[in-house]
């Protein structure tokens, strides 16, 4: 089969399509004959080896798996001898990042706890976009307790998991203020945004004294008191990404910041599970989230799609056809 491929942690100039055996799905797998993928943040660190905490995953010394992508959106070829539910034919979408990775490939083995029937309404290349970002977001957003009427701040919304950080938000009747960079604020609106703040040009977020209910930490590199500041007086913070320093500093200071406040601290470490790819699914179907292809790629162009993410350009997930 063909498949992007990588030797050592480093440069995205590496990465080439190489022929690679077809693996064989675990008791516990599907084997996909995947369609299509999508980039997101960990795969380019998967192949960098970089921020140093991937590698957690990835392994330390050197990559444990010389194939990225997680994202799967394709017909299943075989199962598993324990894998009940699916059946060669079906067309699934999934997400292999607990599984070692390797979607950006022409076949690719999922958990079977990480893949679900493909949104009926949706391509292979928009249903890409989902498993990662989409199910990060809406786990994100429900472990920041998001109900109807709340005020919601998103930091970081023009990325993979901010666009339908936005769009989820809205579907759960919130009004959501979206911190982006301004020429990106078009897009951002477009996924429903009701305020921009364009932390590029305008203002920075805490510049003024707006407070909120609910405040997702998705990109940037601000301090926890930053994020606590903008809070109201039972609001909650949800670290969900952002840089290495607004990482560390959730992690260190965060849960000590809101030990005796009424306010509330949590942080998301997202594993792909079924009900939440259920969840999207039903979204997807019901029209409440809608897909964002910034630009797809063939296979055969995967340093494009890389050298694409690091230009900075895309707003939206970029998506890979296979
Ligand atoms: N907790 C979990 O389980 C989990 C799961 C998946 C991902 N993540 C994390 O979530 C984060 C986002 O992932 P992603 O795939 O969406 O990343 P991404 O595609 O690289 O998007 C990040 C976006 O952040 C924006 N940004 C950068 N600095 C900003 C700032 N100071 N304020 C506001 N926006 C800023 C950039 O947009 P502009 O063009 O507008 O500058 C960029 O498009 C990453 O840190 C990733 O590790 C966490």
């Amino acid at each position: 089969m063909k498949a992007a491929y990588f030797e050592n942690y480093g440069s995205i100039e590496q990465l080439k399509v190489k022929a690679q055996p077809i693996p064989e799905p675990a008791d516990n797998e599907v084997l996909v004959r995947n369609h299509a993928s999508s980039l997101n943040f960990g795969n380019v660190g998967h192949v960098k080896g970089e921020p140093f905490l991937i590698r957690a995953f990835t392994g330390f010394g050197s990559p444990k798996n010389h194939i990225p992508g997680g994202d799967v959106s394709g017909v299943v070829e075989k199962v598993g001898r324990q894998v009940t539910g699916f059946n060669p034919g079906d067309e699934v979408m999934g997400d292999a990042a607990e599984s070692g990775f390797g979607a950006f490939a022409e076949y690719v083995t999922v958990k079977s706890n990480a893949v679900v029937p493909k949104p009926a309404n949706l391509s292979y290349e928009e249903t890409a976009t989902l498993p990662l970002a989409a199910c990060t977001a809406l786990a994100g957003l429900k472990k920041g307790s998001i109900q109807s009427g709340q005020s919601v701040l998103i930091v970081g919304s023009t990325g993979s998991v901010g666009p339908f950080a936005v769009q989820i938000a809205k579907s759960y009747g919130a009004e959501v203020t979206a911190v982006c960079s301004g020429n990106k604020a078009g897009f951002v609106r477009s996924m429903g945004a009701d305020h921009i703040i364009d932390y590029k040009i305008i203002e920075d977020f805490t510049g003024n004294d707006t407070k909120y209910d609910l405040v997702a930490g998705i990109a940037g590199t601000h301090s926890m008191s930053d994020f606590k500041k903008k809070l109201t007086r039972t609001g909650i913070y949800v670290n969900i990404g952002g840089s290495m320093k607004q990482f560390s500093n959730a992690f260190i200071t965060g849960p000590f910041l809101y030990l005796f406040s009424r306010q509330k601290f949590t942080m998301l470490m997202y594993m792909a599970d079924n009900q939440s790819l259920l969840e999207v699914k039903q979204m997807a179907e019901e029209g409440a989230i809608k897909p964002t292809i910034t630009k797809a790629f063939p296979l055969e162009q995967i340093r494009e799609v890389y050298r694409y993410y690091e230009s900075g350009h895309a707003a939206g997930k970029i998506v890979i056809t296979i």
